[in-house]
């Protein structure tokens, strides 16, 4: 098989250096049955690559991409870092880690590296040299993985060195970082630097990582170990560079992941890639809005899905099959969001350890009968025919969602007003609402340019940082509008309070003031009414809302503020500040947002069909593309709102024609004229 023209990547983690060389023969005839195209190889090698220390061979990886490349696939050639061999930590005990219990930890699992530890780095680096030198040049080679799923912490002395050098270079003088600290509190005025200790369970901490006396500290800490680790990718990719100087380098990222800004990394990827392995089997709208999170780490830049189960997960307690048909529904949502590619999580099962029951494209039994195999064959095939049509087509939204890790952070470190409000959950709400209303949504970083968007979405923005508020203003001066609620615009960028009135900065814009806000447990709600017809119940967090120029547009029903503004909406310049100052219930959030939308006239055509996911993308010369996804468990009918043909079966559709989808049926249509 010759690598195939431009396509969708279609393969994933392939570690055949677990089987005997007879069991390769097998697998690439099913990757054949399959249109396997493209393997990831190598992500935990090292101690096969580097059985000692000065030692290296690579015979096993040799024959590995010696398969591959005479198999004609495209290969992601990883660097193998992911996990530390046992020789390593035991001639060198810095490069595990300390946890925030503070127990040294010794040999075992894998992510298991200090990334402040010298050893680590240059044997890491020096791995990374050596793989790259070897097989640069490699044409199948279409990209360059570098670790595996970047995460976690270490509190050891190596780290708090790093951290002090971090805090000298983020804040200059001692002065300046106990004013961003707030030191006075409590006693903590430092003199030297080497009095900073790493905020943990033996510091700061109390009832966890999230309890903390100094958030400033604790925030200032996740800064550095995103940095940290960003430090060790850096070093392997610069290491790879040595030997090739363009093919693309990645590593594979979480989604929402908390301990990593991934905003802080994006640049320094040549393309992003991530792994999608939702916490249910009902998360069609929370993967939407991962994927979209995705892709716009770049800039709106397709993406790769690097990894997927196949049929089932391992690690978690309780691991649901994906149903028929779902297997394919989510890897064309992938598509529809961004993406490029389409891998899974793995080829061959693995016969032992933690991942034996993960699910793989062939089993143990190495059979191609299987449900899952015919079920990947399908969408392989149907990619296949797809060839290039989708590839490099960005998304047109109109409407962005600013997501913010310091946001994230700050908010779920806070001690009061609740440790109930989630950041996640407030920012799921939000996108819902958008992708239940078939809006195309870009989940964007603060820093991002907001001048092409009508709507701009900023649940839960508890920091707010450098000109962002003028920036909000700006779209809301020239006609658009902006969202924002309660626990926004509370915090500056060192987490401390803002002198002013809350909303802080986002005051003008909101035309509104709050000085007082209730929490609550979750079982109490206050309805809200929102209009005539509509009440909604408010859960959580109650901000008392103070009108200043703004409109009322919900209310409390109950309790002593019974009567009193809930949400607002505030005439600035040519468009609006919408301020929700309570936990509105899904009902109530999609209401707000639909009055937005529909300002805009962003509401899809088929909003009112619950479950139906409506993405579109732009080709590259200008097609645009409407992907239907039926992710109800119903069959749907709906009039075409624009003529084409269905690119997965090459039938022309007139607009006005009733479209069906069967359940989990997907229709990718690439628009055109209708027919004279
Ligand atoms: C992650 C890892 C893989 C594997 C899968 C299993 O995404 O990157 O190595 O452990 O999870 O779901
Ligand atoms: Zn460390």
């Amino acid at each position: 098989m010759k690598p195939s023209a431009a396509k969708i990547l279609f393969g994933g983690d392939y570690n055949p250096e677990q089987w005997p060389k007879e069991v390769w023969e097998q697998d690439y005839r099913l990757f054949d049955l399959a249109g396997i195209d493209t393997v990831t190889l190598g992500v935990f090698d090292w101690a096969l690559t580097q059985p000692a220390e000065g030692v290296y061979d690579f015979s096993t990886l040799d024959a590995v991409i010696g398969k591959a490349v005479a198999e004609g696939r495209r290969i992601c050639l990883a660097t193998g870092t992911g996990a530390h061999p046992p020789w390593l930590a035991k001639a060198h005990p810095e490069v595990t880690r300390v946890d925030f219990e503070g127990r040294r930890h010794r040999f075992g699992q894998r992510h298991n590296s200090c990334p402040s530890s010298p050893v680590f780095r240059r044997l890491s680096a020096e791995l990374a040299r050596r793989i790259a030198h070897r097989y640069a040049g490699t044409e199948a080679i279409v990209a360059w993985h570098v670790g595996n799923e970047y995460g976690g912490a270490c509190y050891c002395d190596l780290c708090a060195a790093g951290f002090r050098d971090w805090l000298r270079a983020w804040y200059g003088d001692l002065d300046r970082l106990n004013d961003a600290w707030c030191t006075t509190f409590w006693a903590h005025t430092f003199t030297d630097w080497d009095q900073i200790e790493p905020p943990s369970a033996l510091t700061e901490h109390w009832r966890g990582p999230d309890h903390t006396a100094f958030q400033g500290i604790t925030l200032d800490y996740l800064r550095f170990m995103s940095d940290a680790m960003l430090a060790n990718f850096a070093d392997e990719k610069a290491a790879i560079r040595e030997s090739d100087p363009g093919t693309p380098v990645t590593t594979n990222f979480m989604g929402m992941y908390r301990p990593i800004d991934y905003h802080r990394w994006a640049a320094h990827l040549d393309f992003v890639s991530w792994d999608n392995y939702p916490p249910d089997d009902k998360s069609a709208a929370r993967m939407a809005l991962t994927h979209d999170l995705m892709r716009g780490l770049k800039d709106g830049q397709p993406f790769w899905l690097m990894e997927q189960t196949p049929s089932v997960t391992a690690s978690r307690d309780v691991n649901p099959l994906k149903p028929p048909g779902v297997l394919r529904l989510w890897s064309w949502q992938a598509v529809a969001h961004g993406a490029d590619a389409v891998l899974f999580f793995q080829m061959r099962a693995n016969r032992g350890a933690c991942e034996k029951y993960h699910g793989a494209v062939i089993g143990h039994a190495g059979r191609s009968d299987t449900r899952v195999f015919a079920e990947v064959a399908q969408l392989g095939a149907e990619f296949a025919r797809l060839g290039d049509a989708t590839l490099g087509a960005r998304t047109p939204a109109r409407v962005a969602l600013l997501f913010d890790w310091d946001s994230w952070w700050a908010l779920e470190l806070s001690d009061g007003p609740s440790r109930l409000v989630r950041y996640q959950e407030v920012v799921l709400a939000y996108h819902r609402a958008l992708w239940d209303l078939g809006a195309d949504v870009d989940v964007i970083p603060v820093s991002a340019d907001l001048s092409g968007y009508d709507v701009v979405l900023a649940p839960a923005l508890h920091m707010v940082k450098e000109d962002l508020a003028a920036r909000l203003e700006s779209v809301a001066e020239r006609g658009g509008s902006v969202v924002t609620t309660y626990l926004s615009g509370r915090v500056d960028s060192d987490d401390n309070a803002f002198l002013m009135d809350v909303p802080g900065p986002l005051g003008a814009l909101m035309g509104v003031r709050v000085d007082e806000w209730d929490a609550r447990e979750a079982s109490f709600a206050n309805p809200v009414r929102l209009a005539d017809e509509v009440t909604a119940d408010a859960r959580l967090l109650f901000e008392l809302v103070l009108p200043e120029d703004a409109e009322v547009v919900g209310v409390y029903e109950a309790d002593w503020y019974a009567g009193t503004p809930a949400v607002t909406r505030n005439a600035f310049g040519d468009g609006h500040g919408w301020y929700v100052g309570a936990g509105l219930d899904q009902g109530g959030v999609s209401w707000v947002v639909r009055q937005v939308l529909d300002r805009h006239g962003l509401i899809g055509p088929y909003a009112g069909i619950p479950d139906v996911e409506v993405a579109r993308r732009v080709t590259p010369d200008g097609t645009p593309l409407l992907f239907v996804l039926n992710h109800s468990g119903s069959a749907v009918e709906a009039p075409a709102v624009v003529s084409g043909v269905d690119l997965l079966t090459g039938v022309r559709v007139e607009q006005g024609t009733v479209l069906r989808l069967e359940p989990t049926g997907v229709l990718v249509l690439a628009e055109s004229r209708p027919a004279a």
